[in-house]
């Protein structure tokens, strides 16, 4: 392992996309923190992954609780006193609950995926710009492109998720303006997709491991410098806004 060992922090990650990014990224050396909502059943999934040798450190993180992001902020930079990769990963997807009204929907979903989003990010932000090489990696979701919804031959034509897809598509931009207000710093600041994936958000639908979908965001939070910021990109390449 180099001298250097990158710090990573990724939101949501007790289940799912957000449990295989940390793991994939500890097993490629870098100090993972493992944001959890709850931080019992953080640890609980840190002790699960280090009978597998991957040593992962949980920390409390609810991105609609201002306080614990500024609780976490606080902790990190006591302790590493900088941060090199923030993956945010934490969302949610309410479209198919029918008992929640369309502004219950849209009001939470954009709560956590949209402003969760932002706020974490600025947050951090101050610890970023004390990395060498500063990553954000924002998981974002192909059905929010625009220019794939417009193409009546695509896949996912047919999918109507309005909350969540409006969601992903405010997460987009976010990523482009942070891409742009960080780019002299040395900050990259991407979005993926990774794919439909079998986890509790898609009721396990499909065969994609959530090993697989971690791949791209695992790529991109270890880009070298001379990597790009702001783009989207997927494991087939990269995808149009
Ligand atoms: N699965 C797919 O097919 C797919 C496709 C494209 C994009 N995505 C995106 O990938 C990301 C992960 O999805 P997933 O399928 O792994 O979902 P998941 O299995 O439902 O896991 C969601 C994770 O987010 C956490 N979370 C929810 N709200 C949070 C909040 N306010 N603060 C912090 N953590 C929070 C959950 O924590 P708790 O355990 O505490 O609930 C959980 O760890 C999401 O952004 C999703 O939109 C997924």
């Amino acid at each position: 392992m180099s001298e250097y060992q990158s710090i990573a922090l990724v939101s949501g990650a007790t289940r799912g996309i957000g449990r295989a990014i940390a793991a994939g990224l500890a097993q490629q050396g870098v100090k993972v923190l493992l944001g959890a909502r709850n931080l019992e059943q953080g640890k609980k999934v840190a002790e699960a992954l280090s009978t597998e040798n991957i040593s992962i450190e949980a920390v409390e993180l609810d991105t609609t609780n201002q306080a614990t992001i500024d609780r976490l902020v606080e902790q990190i930079g006591r302790e590493y006193g900088r941060l090199d990769i923030l993956i945010n990963n934490a969302g949610i997807s309410l479209d198919f609950y029918p008992e929640l009204s369309v502004r219950e929907k849209l009001s939470k979903t954009l709560e956590t995926n949209v402003v969760g989003t932002a706020a974490l990010t600025e947050a951090v932000i101050p610890l970023l710009k004390r990395s060498q090489h500063g990553r954000i990696v924002n998981v974002s979701s192909v059905l929010s492109s625009f220019n794939y919804r417009n193409q009546k031959d695509w896949i996912y034509y047919d999918v109507v998720m309005p909350t969540y897809q409006a969601s992903k598509a405010a997460v987009n931009a976010l990523t482009l303006s942070y891409a742009k207000q960080l780019a002299d710093q040395n900050i990259k600041v991407n979005a993926i997709c990774p794919g439909l994936t079998a986890t509790d958000a898609t009721d396990h639908y499909g065969e994609r491991t959530p090993e697989q979908a971690a791949k791209i965001a695992i790529k991109f939070a270890l880009l070298d410098d001379d990597g790009p910021t702001g783009t989207f990109h997927n494991d087939a390449g990269s995808i149009q806004w």
